[in-house]
């Protein structure tokens, strides 16, 4: 089956929305079992407000996988959400094994959080002519994640 749903964009403006949907699935997917591995493997003093902090960005990370894959399916594009998919393409930073420092999962998370942010950015303006919708859904990921970046960096920072 190749093509079982038809898209009312045309092929190129298709081509450019499904790649960054695409793209952007990955890259949530990733952020999703980064989030449940430290929530996992955090300790230190700020355990309990790390933990639950990283559920939140759990579903968060979640629901966006979810509207990004269907708003693929809905411009005709075929989602791939498996996981050798997301090890080959994800452009999340990643995370360390075993037990990790409260201090060090904060930082790691911001990373993540700012390099999948910066690579929605650049989705943002790469849809703008092609298709405003599919670019509507990356500004309301982009404000949440940034939204998070906020709360992450506000964890560690000092003044
Ligand atoms: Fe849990």
């Amino acid at each position: 089956m190749s093509t079982p749903i038809t898209s009312t964009l045309d092929p190129e403006q298709q081509r450019v929305a499904g790649e960054a949907l695409q793209a952007t699935v990955v890259d949530l997917i990733d952020l999703t079992l980064i989030a449940k591995q430290a929530h996992w493997n955090v300790v230190g003093r700020n355990f309990r407000s790390v933990h639950l902090a990283l559920d939140e960005l759990v579903v968060v990370a979640r629901d966006f996988t979810d509207d990004a894959a269907e708003r693929a399916t809905a411009i005709g594009v075929s989602p791939d959400g498996r996981a050798q998919t997301v090890a080959k393409e994800s452009g999340a930073v990643g995370f360390g094994a075993g037990w990790q420092q409260d201090t060090h999962v904060i930082e790691s998370i911001v990373g993540n959080l700012a390099a999948v942010v910066t690579r929605l950015r650049e989705r943002i303006e790469a849809t703008e002519k092609a298709d405003p919708v599919t670019q509507d859904l990356f500004i309301e990921i982009a404000a949440r994640l940034e939204q998070l970046h906020w709360m992450w960096q506000a964890q560690l920072a000092g003044v």
